[in-house]
Order: C-alpha cells, then sequence, then structure tokens
C-alpha cells in the first residue's frame, strides 16, 4: 500500500505525523538508501526500505494506548536535556516505543496518553479534528465577580502574544476553602494554553488538572501509575476525530462534568518515583509566573487507587 512518508512513520510508531515531517525535513530519513527530505513522497512499506536515524522503520498493524496520570514535577517527553525526570519513566515496563499525545507542563498533572498509534495521535494533536480538552484549574478565589466576569471575558475571547486564543467554556466547578476549582474546555492544544488564557483576565493559577483525554479518565489512577485504554475508550477516541464511523463525531466525555475525577491529593514531597528510580527533588517553580502550585485545601480528596496496573513509587 502506497502512503506518504510522514503517514508511514507514524503508522511505525517513530512519531506523530507533525514529529515525523520535522525528522524528514531535519534529513534523518532515508528511502531505499537515499535521504528524503520531500514531505509528500509516497512509499510502500512492502516494497520500499525505510530508515530514521539509521534504524529500519516497519508499519506496524498492532497499535499499544496507555493513559498515564502524570504527576507534576516531570516533563512529558521521552527524554529531557536538562536531565528532569519525564513522564515516560513512569511507563518503563511498557516494552513498545510509546510516545505522548501531547504536552502537560512540567508543573500540571492528570491524563496523559502514551501510544505507538502516529495517526490516532496526529489527530488528537491537531485543532483541525477538534478534539476538546477539560482542564480542571485551581485559582485563586476572593472575589466572585471578578472570577465571573473573568470567566466570561476567557470565553468571549482574549488576546495572547501569539494570536486571539479563548476557551470553549469555562464555568465554577467547585469551591475549595479559600479557592476555586474552574472548568476550562479548550479546542487546541498550544503551549501554556489554559494558565495564559488564565493569567490574561487576571486569574491566578495555583494549580493545573487534566483529569481526562480523549474520552479516558484518570478516575482510580494515582499520580505515576497508567492503564491500558480499554477497547470502546479506543474507538471514542477514534471516532472523535474520524478515524472510526465516517466524520469526526463530537468526542463524549468520559462522565458529566459533576463526576469528573479529582485531582489526587498533595503530600508535599515531589513526584512519585517511577519504577526502579530514586524519588524525585520536589517539583520546582513552574517557569511561567502564573503556576505556582500547591496551596491545599480541606475540600481536596484523591482518587481512590482503583485498576491500578504497575508498581508505583515510593515518595507520594
Ligand atoms: N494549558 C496549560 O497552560 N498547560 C498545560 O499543561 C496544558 C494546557
Amino acid at each position: 500500500m502506497e502512503e506518504r512518508l510522514q503517514k508511514f512513520l507514524a503508522r511505525a510508531g517513530i512519531a506523530s505525523r507533525r514529529k515525523a515531517e520535522t525528522l524528514i525535513a531535519e534529513g534523518r530519513v532515508t528511502v531505499n538508501g537515499q535521504v528524503v527530505r520531500e514531505q509528500g513522497l509516497r512509499v510502500d512499506g512492502d516494497r520500499d526500505v525505510v530508515t530514521v536515524d539509521g534504524k529500519a522503520a516497519f508499519a506496524r498493524e498492532e497499535q499499544r494506548y496507555f493513559l498515564l496520570y502524570k504527576p507534576p514535577g516531570c516533563v512529558t517527553t521521552l527524554s529531557d536535556p536538562q536531565g528532569r525526570r519525564t513522564a515516560a519513566e513512569y511507563l518503563r515496563d511498557v516494552k513498545e516505543r510509546v510516545f505522548p499525545v501531547g504536552r502537560l507542563d512540567y508543573d500540571a498533572e492528570g491524563a496523559v496518553l502514551f501510544t505507538t498509534d502516529g495517526e490516532l495521535a496526529h489527530r488528537l494533536a491537531h485543532p483541525r479534528y477538534g478534539h476538546r480538552r477539560v482542564y480542571l484549574v485551581k485559582v485563586k478565589g476572593g472575589d466572585e465577580e471578578r472570577l465571573a466576569a473573568g470567566l466570561a471575558r476567557m470565553v468571549a475571547g482574549v488576546r495572547l502574544e501569539d494570536g486571539p486564543a479563548k476557551a470553549l467554556s469555562a464555568v465554577v466547578h467547585e469551591e475549595a476553602e479559600k479557592n476555586v476549582w474552574v472548568r476550562v474546555e479548550v479546542g487546541e492544544g498550544r503551549f501554556h494554553l489554559v494558565k495564559r488564557l488564565c493569567e490574561a483576565v487576571g486569574l491566578q493559577v495555583l494549580r493545573l488538572f487534566r483529569p481526562e483525554f480523549g474520552g479516558a479518565s484518570v478516575q482510580g489512577l494515582r499520580p505515576g501509575q497508567y492503564r491500558p485504554l480499554t477497547a470502546e475508550e479506543l474507538r471514542g477516541a477514534r471516532r472523535a476525530v474520524g478515524l472510526e464511523g465516517g466524520e469526526a463525531a463530537p468526542q463524549k466525555p468520559s462522565r458529566p462534568p459533576s463526576e469528573l475525577p479529582r485531582a489526587a491529593r498533595r503530600h508535599g514531597h515531589g513526584p512519585p518515583a517511577p519504577p526502579g528510580a530514586e524519588p524525585a527533588p520536589a517539583p520546582r517553580p513552574a517557569p511561567r509566573a502564573a503556576a505556582r502550585p500547591q496551596a491545599r485545601s480541606a475540600g481536596e480528596r484523591g482518587t481512590g487507587p482503583r485498576r491500578p496496573r504497575q508498581g508505583r513509587g515510593k515518595g507520594r
């Protein structure tokens, strides 16, 4: 079967389609021994020999999908030049080369999908396919009117340094002791988008939690734990981005908004250690000024451990 080179690389689990385009542009991909920098080249996995960084790439049929409860205090990448803990370390037991779909900030926590499926990853990440992301954001409370006005402005739209942006919805989710959890839904994965939206309307972000991704929820997982997606969750995610059942259909949330899982209770000492690792130092402050985590409130409860998938680290 002939297909575009970047699609083949995505299907081979090398990277998302977008990242595959970068690999091609960087001259790291060869087809039949020749370096290829052309994006649209068509290849046939049965006939052509494709390599990335000198290693052969094979389009695979069987894909893997895992949902991680990313703890705060790690980066959502496979490796980190600064030597920080990575979310991928929590999936050390997974043999296949899974990669994260999109990013959660270093200090943010919650649902991150890891997969070998570059095509699904591409569609979940690309705004064209309309995949919605829900975040629970703990903001400094105090002034109800200001909060309501801020949320309304977020939905009306604000101007950020990289262009206009808006939330699809922004409502009060739960009142904590001194602070408020707001539920913000966005339709794209721009860098620090939710923090910047909050900042733009004068809301101080204390904590950022993503309770679900692609219709799969972290309910029952502790920070640092992961589980495979169920067949139904996978079908739902594929359907949402048009890979199953025709046109992309709006994604079903994992549960009604009022029943979204809460962020796990924090214990004040760094992220849990991944299997086989030393406990990490306490999380550093976020790169952006708005994200100063950790005001704790009596209203926070952890999610109970259900269906844990792997050994959890110490230090939680
Ligand atoms: N928006 C943010 O500001 N940070 C994230 O990690 C995700 C969305």
